[in-house]
């Protein structure tokens, strides 16, 4: 087979988010943020692990930047933490927030690294929270008012803009489940939750798109959509795979391409109140985004349970699986990105924003190895498929690899290694993993697909 290879001006990143990296909790004006206090709930998360410290990128931003240059990433997609810009999530900025995003901004650029800004990955400002939080429409108002401040004191630094991270995780794992900040269990609120993630969305796209001078660099929104697959081909488990796509990739992908709300979805909760929609909300939801980004990590397998609400049920896929349980299936990311690209008519760019996995890795003797062969080989794997999507024509601009290091993996704190650099948390050494090396033989050209 002949060789293969993604494009030059294919973009190739790192990912990684503000609280999970970024430590320093408590410097330079910064606020507390949902998951300070969730992270300090007895119970939440892991060990009581919190990332009060983390892997202190704060204060280590320049080795990070100066590791990427050595990989040769095009991008690195970081966050920005609300909280440190905006203690309170409303009212005054705090300008040593800011300026520790043009450091890192810079500290890229001078290395030639794009700067991929996610505007939200999760740490919502406690105040708002304990007003209301996400299920409160006004949160909605408070995230456009914080995201025109960045877009105006960012503008200049930042090179790609992601509004949110995964609406359905803030949303169903925050206030559904229980099992993120804020850990709360109603499925009326989480609902309510997405519509004014949306909207906040929505009304920062606004915002954006009038700041003319900056509507030069892209900006779109990153989603983690499901695109099951069915455990046979009876009828049933046909139909339960459909209707399993209803909770996490219609309730965000149909909205965002002018397609309303999966009504069947609120039908079969007739206990709980659907989201308040006003007038004018669904449209400014279907702005139109310059990309969209797409999390990918595994492709479940349903099949029909007449005990559930919706009828489906996650079935065995008899898949290897990773040091967090899910099944490995790098088929299903290129069938997804087919999906995308059906459903949207090739129209709209696709960003892999994060794709990754965690594995049980250890140092060497000497410490100064880490081999992890099964992470190369699923990187190798998903690569391979994202590279056939491309060769169909589905329009694939970049992929970010989840991530540049291990960090705070939420409520399961530090016991789970996504990076391709070993993070040593006694004495915050940095070790590349086996799978750096194979990532920066790939960007080069110099490895096969
Ligand atoms: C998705 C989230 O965006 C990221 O924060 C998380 O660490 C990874 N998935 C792995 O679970």
């Amino acid at each position: 087979m002949a060789r293969r290879h993604f494009p030059s001006d294919f973009l190739w990143g790192v990912a990684a988010a503000s609280y999970q990296v970024e430590g320093a909790a408590r410097e330079d004006g910064r606020g507390q943020s949902i998951w300070d206090t969730f992270s300090r709930t007895p119970g939440a998360v892991l060990h009581g692990h919190t990332g009060d410290v983390s892997v202190d990128q704060y204060h280590r931003y320049h080795e990070d930047a100066g590791l990427m240059k050595d990989l040769g990433v095009g991008s690195y997609r970081f966050s920005l933490a609300w909280p440190r810009i905006q203690p309170l999530g409303r009212g005054d900025f705090n300008s040593r927030g800011f300026d520790y995003y043009k450091r890192l901004c810079d500290a890229l650029h001078q290395r030639g690294i794009a700067a991929a800004a996610t505007l939200y990955h999760w740490d919502l400002p406690q105040p708002l929270e304990d007003a209301g939080g996400w299920p409160h429409r006004d949160t909605a108002y408070r995230f456009a008012e914080y995201a025109q401040a960045c877009f105006t004191e960012l503008g200049s630094h930042v090179d790609l803009w992601i509004t949110l991270n995964e609406p359905w995780c803030s949303a169903v794992l925050g206030y559904h489940e229980g099992v993120h900040a804020p850990g709360r269990k109603d499925l009326s609120a989480a609902w309510a939750a997405s519509h004014h993630l949306l909207l906040g969305h929505g009304l920062a796209l606004q915002a954006y798109r009038e700041q003319s001078n900056l509507s030069e660099n892209p900006i779109g929104i990153t989603l983690n959509i499901d695109t099951p697959r069915p455990a046979t081909q009876d009828p049933q488990d046909v139909l339960a795979a459909d209707r399993a796509m209803d909770l996490r990739t219609r309730m965000y992908f149909d909205p965002l391409f002018g397609r309303g709300y999966p009504e069947r979805h609120f039908e079969a909760y007739p206990g709980e109140t659907p989201p308040e929609v006003k007038d004018g909300d669904m449209d400014l939801i279907a702005g139109k985004l310059d990309f969209l980004g797409l999390n990918y990590y595994f492709e479940p397998v349903m099949a029909f349970d007449p005990e559930h609400p919706e009828g489906f049920r996650i079935a065995p896929g008899y898949h290897e699986t990773t040091a967090m349980g899910w099944p490995i299936t790098p088929r299903g990311l290129y069938r997804q990105l087919a999906w995308v690209a059906r459903e949207t008519r090739g129209e709209c760019p696709l960003y892999i924003t994060e794709n990754g996995c965690a594995m049980d890795d250890s140092l060497s003797d000497d410490g100064l190895r880490c081999k992890d062969p099964r992470r190369v080989q699923y990187l190798r794997d998903h690569f391979s498929a994202a590279l056939d999507a491309l060769e169909e024509g589905v329009d694939l601009r970049g992929y970010f690899v989840w991530s540049l290091i291990d960090n705070f993996e939420w409520a399961l704190g530090y016991t789970k290694r996504f990076g391709i650099i070993y993070a040593d948390y006694i004495n915050q050494r940095r070790v590349p993993k086996d799978s750096y090396y194979y990532l920066r033989e790939v960007i080069s050209g110099s490895e096969e697909l």
